[in-house]
C-alpha cells in the first residue's frame, strides 16, 4: 500500500480515545509520526502503548494555552516542523442544556474547549506547519442543526466551521489548506454518554441516518487523512461531512 504520510509529523489534540485515536492509528500506518494530547495521563499512557513507537504522549488540555505551549516546545525540539494537525478535542455535555438553564460556567467551559481552545491550538501550531501543511478542524454536523438543549455545542461547532473559511484566506500565501470534518453520531465515549441517559435515543438516531447506524471512528479517520492528503490538494476551507446522510435530509 502507499504509505501518504512517511516522514510527516502530525499532531492530534485529544488523541487517547475515540475519533482522535483512530485518527492516530491510521496516520501511524501511513508512515507518520504522531503526537497525541489528552488531560487524563492514564488514558494517555495506554494508547501510546496500543499505538506503539511511532506515537508521543504529551499530557495537555487545549484549553490551557501553557500545556499548548509545551506540546508545540516538544515537536520543536524534535522534528522542527509540523506537517499536519488536527485539532480534535472536544467536549459535549451529556445532559440536556436548554436555553434558559445555560450558566455563565456552562458557556466558559464549552465555548473554551470547543473554540477558544481549538483557536490556541491551531494559532500556536503556525510557527511549526510547514508549507504544504494541512490543518483538519473536528467540527460536527450540530454546527448546522438545532439539536435541541444543545445550543451551545451546536453553536461551537458552526464557529469551528466559520474558522475553516477565514483561516484558508489567512493561510493563503503559506500554502496550508484548512477543512473541517463533520462527523455525525460516532460511536464512542462522547455518544454513549449521551445515549445512555436516553432510552430509545439509539434507536432513534438510527432511524434519523439513512444509513441507519452510529459512524465508526474508522470512518471518521478515512476522511481526516483524506483531508491531510495531496489527494485533497485543491480542497479548502470545506467541511467534509461523515454522518451516514443525517444532515443532507
Ligand atoms: N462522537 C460523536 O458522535 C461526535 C460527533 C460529531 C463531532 N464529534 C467531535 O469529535 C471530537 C472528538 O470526540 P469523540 O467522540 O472522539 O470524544 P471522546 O471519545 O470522548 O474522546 C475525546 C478525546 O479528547 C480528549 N479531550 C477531551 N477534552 C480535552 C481537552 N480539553 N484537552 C485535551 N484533550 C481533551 C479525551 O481525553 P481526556 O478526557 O483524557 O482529556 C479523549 O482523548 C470532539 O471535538 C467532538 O465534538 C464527535
Amino acid at each position: 500500500m502507499n504509505k501518504r504520510f512517511e516522514g510527516k509529523i502530525v499532531a492530534i489534540t485529544g488523541g487517547s480515545e475515540g475519533i482522535g485515536f483512530a485518527t492516530a492509528k491510521a496516520f501511524i500506518a501511513e508512515g507518520a509520526r504522531v503526537y497525541i494530547t489528552g488531560r487524563r495521563q492514564d488514558r494517555l499512557d495506554a494508547a501510546v502503548a496500543e499505538l506503539g513507537p511511532a506515537a508521543v504522549g504529551v499530557p495537555g488540555d487545549v484549553a490551557n494555552t501553557g500545556d499548548l505551549d509545551r506540546l508545540y516546545a516538544r515537536i520543536r525540539e524534535d522534528h522542527g516542523k509540523l506537517d499536519v494537525l488536527f485539532a480534535n478535542a472536544g467536549v459535549a455535555d451529556s445532559d440536556a442544556l436548554p436555553l434558559g438553564d445555560i450558566t455563565e460556567q456552562d458557556f466558559d467551559r464549552i465555548f473554551g474547549v470547543n473554540v477558544r481552545g481549538l483557536l490556541f491550538t491551531v494559532n500556536k501550531a503556525l510557527p511549526l506547519l510547514s508549507a504544504g501543511g494541512a490543518v483538519v478542524l473536528n467540527g460536527s454536523v450540530a454546527g448546522s442543526k438545532g439539536f435541541p438543549g444543545q445550543s451551545l455545542y451546536n453553536a461551537t461547532k458552526a464557529a469551528v466551521r466559520s474558522f475553516a473559511r477565514s483561516w484558508t484566506a489567512d493561510l493563503k500565501d503559506r500554502g496550508i489548506r484548512v477543512n473541517v470534518v463533520a462527523p455525525g453520531g460516532t460511536d464512542t465515549q462522547l455518544m454513549r454518554g449521551y445515549l445512555e441517559i436516553r432510552p430509545g435515543a439509539d434507536e432513534m438516531l438510527n432511524q434519523m441516518v439513512p444509513l441507519g447506524r452510529l459512524g465508526r471512528t474508522e470512518e471518521v479517520a478515512d476522511a481526516v487523512l483524506f483531508l491531510a492528503s495531496d489527494q485533497s490538494s485543491y480542497i479548502a476551507g470545506a467541511e467534509l461531512v461523515v454522518d451516514g446522510g443525517l444532515a443532507a435530509i
